[in-house]
């Protein structure tokens, strides 16, 4: 009798969104005490887009989500399990991944937010993965998306420049075979709250407040922390560094990428690297480079890609999956 393959969360279709309007670094140095020589050199950024009044972190989901489903050829009947990653939610509550759900007509599925900054997207992907394995949802709807611009201080030169607007999707759908999420690993450590936070919140003052960081402790336990979660997931799902087609990374900074790659014997060129484009969009940084990259043909079906990203708290984590 042959064994019954497992049951695992294959992505069926990816999916973007960007605001119109995109900033150069040329941009920023008319506003802003900076220059487009110090932003390229110390994060390889370029452009960043930045939302407008009628942009939201849901009209980027919402558009993200549509072009994903487009992909996978899935209606909003199918959807039965919306999880938008954001830390900067059109309001408090509701959940920003109920206001997805109505628009994209998918009503009465479960739907919730979860919050976990840069590293969100993973961990959503990780509970979906989870809740598709067990059986309690068949195909679920997966969304980064942030409007950071409105949590920056545009008078910090040290923060405002890295970030910028945007979402991203994946459609999973339950299957029996080889590909799919293979292994997932998560980590946080609170210990490090104060090095990367934002002042305010509805519990304590009562407003949103502005993005803090310590920017080079970040980086510091960002090479450690990716490095070494990479292994552990590689280890899980029973693969090699050599064998991996892609790393899909949060895209916070070029020199954290490449940092990265030289401490796990990566080739860079199997890096891929959107923080030009994008510069830092936190929760949505991962699925956009992933979208970026299926779209443009790099990412194929079969091919091992390896998703890992560090943020806030800090939280930190890596997924292996069969493309
Ligand atoms: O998404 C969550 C994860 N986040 C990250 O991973 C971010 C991690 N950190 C970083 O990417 C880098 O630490 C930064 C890009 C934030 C900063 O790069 P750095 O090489 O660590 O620079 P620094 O903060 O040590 O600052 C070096 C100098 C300072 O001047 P002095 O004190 O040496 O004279 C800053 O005042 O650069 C100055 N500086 C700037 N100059 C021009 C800081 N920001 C700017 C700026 N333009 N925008």
């Amino acid at each position: 009798m042959s064994a019954v393959a497992a049951r695992r969360a294959v992505i069926k279709g990816t999916g973007s969104a960007l605001p119109r309007t995109r900033v150069s670094n040329a941009d920023l140095a008319e506003r802003v005490d900076t220059t487009d020589e110090w932003i390229v050199e110390r994060t390889g950024i370029r452009f960043r887009h930045i939302a407008e009044d009628d942009e939201t972190t849901s009209t980027l989901a919402i558009e993200a989500a549509q072009k994903a489903m487009q992909a996978a050829g899935f209606s909003s009947a199918d959807i039965d399990l919306i999880i938008v990653a954001t830390a900067t939610p059109d309001q408090t509550f509701p959940a920003t991944a109920t206001i997805v759900q109505d628009a994209l007509g998918c009503n009465g599925c479960v739907a919730f937010d979860v919050a976990a900054v840069c590293s969100g997207f993973l961990y959503a992907l990780s509970v979906a993965d989870s809740m598709i394995r067990v059986g309690s949802a068949q195909n679920a709807l997966v969304i980064g998306a942030e409007t950071f611009s409105r949590i920056l201080d545009w008078e910090d030169r040290g923060t405002c420049v890295l970030f910028g607007d945007g979402a991203g999707a994946v459609v999973l759908a339950a299957e029996h075979g080889e590909r799919g999420i293979l292994a997932t690993r998560l980590h946080a450590d609170g210990a490090h709250n104060q090095l990367l936070y934002v002042d305010g919140g509805a519990g304590t003052t009562g407003t949103v407040g502005k993005l803090r960081m310590k920017g080079r402790e970040v980086f510091r336990h960002a090479v450690v922390n990716l490095s070494s979660v990479l292994k552990e997931v590689l280890e899980e799902a029973g693969e090699s560094i050599e064998k991996v087609d892609w790393v899909v990374p949060h895209q916070a900074n070029a020199r954290i990428l490449d940092a990265t790659a030289k401490k796990l014997n990566l080739a860079p060129e199997k890096v891929i690297k959107t923080v030009d484009m994008h510069a830092n969009t936190s929760a949505a940084s991962v699925p956009l480079a992933l979208d970026t990259a299926v779209r443009d043909g790099r990412i194929k079906p079969g091919d091992l890609l390896v998703l890992e990203a560090m943020g806030g708290g800090f939280t930190w984590g890596a997924s292996v999956i069969r493309y």
